[in-house]
């Protein structure tokens, strides 16, 4: 992939790149919807990865190339703004911006693009656009600003650029990613510890769907929305309830159920994932890998019937693996509405499991399988 890219970029500027990023995609274990209401979440950087090659310009001009897609795009400096029609050139130029808004100034560059995380599958291929575009300016500019400072830069870029609304996860995953560890970050604080993921015999699987989450961005700003109305139903009287973080049950129930069942039914899946978090954590540490498993059978669902993220095709595929006793635990993954599964899968029966579900989804889908053996590699760096 460096090759590919660096090869891209002489052939097109006839010149080396002056940096290459890699920054990869995520995966979560558990703790979905959590971090926008100020959670926990246990997430790790993949071997699937976006590879951006850079080089200032002497101008102020912005030149983009994304080789898998074979597409361009060309704009300034000056005239840096959200694009309407295709996506992937809004993810670098929303991570630019976020320069110009500290006042630091920015040249014109040239990138080339090229990523290995498949687009719309919820692995997080657009914050891996984000923070490699950080991370790469950044470098070149010698600007020395942090990594989580960094993160919280390439979150904006999706927020202003892409128009979603997202928590931290992603970007924080990508950036900040360790090989072979899951990162406990806490939402609330940018606190976070690695934990290590170390599961003999175990492997994550991911199903892909192949159902690209289109509904995903506007369903997820409303989903945001649902969870604020709880939380203001709370404050009117606990007034120290500032996100669900702070919320109990008994809070649900009295303030909320009464009133709003939707709202209810998207704020209790929240507050049950929290408390599952650390249960699933607590499993982790004893080596009680079954019990994990099973939290992650019961996150998936509560995002399919109470916090309703899910689409059928995701549940098909979870429904397919729970009794199967090779698969460990299963869930649909992200944002919602299509994307992949991730799954724990015994290692030597991974092929037994794969050669029948894949038949079996493509049947009743209509829909063609895609799988992934993820490992848990290094965030964002220079290659
Ligand atoms: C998307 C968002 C994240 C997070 C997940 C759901 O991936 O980008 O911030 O909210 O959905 O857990």
């Amino acid at each position: 992939m460096k090759a590919t890219v660096e090869n891209f970029f002489f052939d097109q500027y006839n010149l080396q790149p002056a940096v290459i990023v890699r920054s990869p995609g995520r995966v979560n274990i558990i703790g979905e919807h959590a971090d926008y209401n100020n959670g926990f979440v246990l997430p790790a950087a993949i071997d699937k990865a976006a590879y951006l090659a850079v080089s200032l310009r002497n101008d102020n001009e912005i030149h983009l190339t994304a080789l898998d897609l074979n597409e361009t795009f060309s704009t300034t400096v000056d005239e840096l703004k959200p694009i309407g029609d295709i996506s992937w050139p809004n993810y670098i130029l929303g991570a630019a911006a976020q320069f110009l808004k500290r006042n630091i100034s920015l040249p014109g560059f040239n990138a080339v693009l090229a990523s290995d995380v498949p687009i719309g599958a919820g692995l997080s291929s657009s914050a891996a656009v984000e923070c490699a575009t950080v991370f790469a300016l950044n470098h070149l500019l010698q600007t020395n600003i942090e990594r989580v400072e960094m993160v919280t830069m390439a979150q904006k870029a999706e927020h202003e650029y892409a128009g979603v609304i997202c928590g931290i996860m992603d970007q924080f995953a990508s950036m900040m990613g360790k090989t072979n560890q899951v990162i406990k970050l806490d939402c609330r604080s940018l606190e976070f510890e690695y934990v290590p993921f170390k599961l003999d015999g175990i492997k994550i699987v991911l199903l892909n769907t192949n159902v690209k989450h289109s509904l995903a961005s506007s369903e997820y700003n409303t989903r945001r929305l649902e969870c604020i109305q709880a939380v203001e139903m709370i404050q009117a009287y606990h007034p120290a309830v500032i996100s669900l973080r702070d919320a109990t049950v008994e809070m649900l129930n009295q303030y909320v159920l009464p009133f709003n069942n939707v709202v209810y039914q998207r704020s209790r899946f929240v507050v049950d994932e929290m408390e599952r978090l650390n249960q699933a954590c607590q499993f982790l540490q004893e080596d009680n890998i079954i019990a994990l498993g099973d939290c992650m059978f019961k996150t998936h669902d509560g995002l399919s019937r109470q916090y309703e993220v899910s689409c059928k095709e995701l549940d098909y595929l979870v429904d397919f693996v729970r009794a199967r006793k090779e698969v460990i635990g299963a869930r649909m993954m992200g944002g919602g509405f299509g994307g992949c599964t991730i799954n724990l899968v015994q290692s030597d029966k991974i092929n037994t499991l794969i050669n029948s579900i894949k038949s079996a989804y493509e049947e009743a889908m209509g829909l063609p399988l895609d799988y992934y053996i993820a490992t848990i590699q290094n965030g964002t760096d220079v290659i």
